[in-house]
C-alpha cells in the first residue's frame, strides 16, 4: 500500500455484474488507477456470492449497468445481502449513451442501506448491448479515452483517500448530468408511447439462427441467468433478463436481439455522451 493514503483502507474490492462485460472493464480499470495493490474481482454475473461482508479496511468499487432507467435489477438482487460494516465505496453506472436516469442515486441509496459509506460516484457510457453493426450504439465504449478518465477517477480517489476527507459521502444528486437535447428525449419517449398504444410486441429474449449455431454452448455458459437450455438451446423467456450476453458472445452470430429499441435508440442518441465523476 502506498505510504501517502491516510485513511485504513488497505484493500480495493471491485463488485460488479456485467453481461456484456463493459462495467466489469471500466470497475477495474478505476481500480488499477487506486494507489492499493491488493485489488480483487467479485464478479456477480453468473453467480451470486453467498457472502458478501466487507470492512472499513475496504474500497469498494461497486459497477453496475443501467436496464430501463435503473440499476440491473438482478444485480441489486444478488448483492442484496450484502454488508458494508462501514466500507467505503464508489457507486459506478455504466449505461448504453441514452441515459441512465435515476439509477445512480439509486445504487447509492442501495450502498448506504447496507452501511456502505459512498464517497465517489460515476457514470459512464458502454456499448449499448443492443448494438449490431446495423444499429450502432456507443460501439467500443469505453474506448481508450474512457478508460483513461477511469484511470485518472481511481487516481482522484486515492488522493480523497489521503486527504483528511477521506470518508466524506457524496450527494449522487448533484453529479454533473451529461449533455441531452430535450426534444430528442421527448421523442424517444412519445415513440415508446406510440408503440404502447398499438400494442406493439417486444422480443421476450433473444432469437436463434439454428443454421449458424455450431452448438458450441457458449451463449449457455454465457447466460447470468440460465436462461438457456443447454440441450435444446431454447431461452426460457421467464428467465432471460435480455442483457445480450448471449448474442454478443456468440461468434457465429447465431443470437440476435430483435428488438426494436436498437435502432429507435441507434437513431436518436449517436451523439456520445461523457463520462461523469463525483469525488
Ligand atoms: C435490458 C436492457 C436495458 C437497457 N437500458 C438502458 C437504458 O435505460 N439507458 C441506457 O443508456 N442504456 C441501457 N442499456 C444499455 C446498457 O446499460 C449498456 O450496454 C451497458 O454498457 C451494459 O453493461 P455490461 O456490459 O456491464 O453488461 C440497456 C441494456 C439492456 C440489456
Amino acid at each position: 500500500m502506498n505510504s501517502t493514503i491516510a485513511s485504513k483502507i488497505n484493500s480495493v474490492k471491485v463488485l460488479t455484474f456485467s453481461p456484456t462485460g463493459t462495467s466489469r472493464k471500466i470497475a477495474e480499470t478505476i481500480a488499477q488507477g487506486v494507489d492499493i495493490n491488493n485489488v480483487s474481482l467479485i464478479d456477480i454475473t453468473r453467480e451470486e456470492e453467498p457472502e458478501l461482508t466487507f470492512s472499513d479496511e475496504d474500497l469498494v468499487i461497486v459497477a453496475m449497468p443501467v436496464y430501463g432507467g435503473h440499476v440491473a435489477p438482478v444485480a441489486l438482487k444478488r448483492i442484496q445481502n450484502a454488508k458494508g460494516c462501514g466500507a467505503l465505496a464508489v457507486a459506478v453506472v455504466v449505461y448504453g449513451n441514452r441515459h441512465y436516469e435515476n439509477a445512480l442515486n439509486e445504487l447509492a441509496a442501495f450502498l448506504d442501506d447496507r452501511n456502505f459509506c459512498v464517497i465517489a460516484a460515476g457514470t459512464f457510457i458502454g456499448e449499448h448491448s443492443y448494438s449490431t453493426p446495423e444499429t450502432p450504439i456507443a460501439v467500443g465504449r469505453p474506448n481508450d479515452s474512457d478508460l483513461l478518465f477511469a484511470k485518472a477517477f481511481g487516481k482522484k480517489i486515492s488522493n480523497k483517500l489521503s486527504s483528511k476527507e477521506f470518508d466524506k459521502p457524496v450527494e449522487t444528486e448533484l453529479i454533473e448530468q451529461p449533455f441531452q437535447d430535450t426534444n430528442v428525449m421527448n421523442k424517444f419517449k412519445s415513440t415508446i408511447q406510440e408503440w404502447m398504444k398499438k400494442g406493439v410486441q417486444m422480443p421476450k429474449c433473444p432469437s436463434l439462427d439454428i443454421s449458424l449455431c455450431q452448438d458450441c454452448k457458449m451463449c449457455v455458459k454465457l447466460c447470468p441467468t440460465n436462461a438457456i437450455d443447454p440441450l435444446t438451446l431454447d431461452t426460457d423467456s421467464e428467465k432471460c433478463i435480455k442483457c445480450c450476453a448471449c448474442v454478443k458472445g456468440c461468434v457465429f452470430h447465431a443470437r440476435f436481439m430483435p428488438t426494436p429499441f436498437a435502432p429507435l435508440i441507434s437513431e436518436n442518441f449517436s451523439i456520445q455522451k461523457e463520462n461523469k465523476i463525483l469525488l
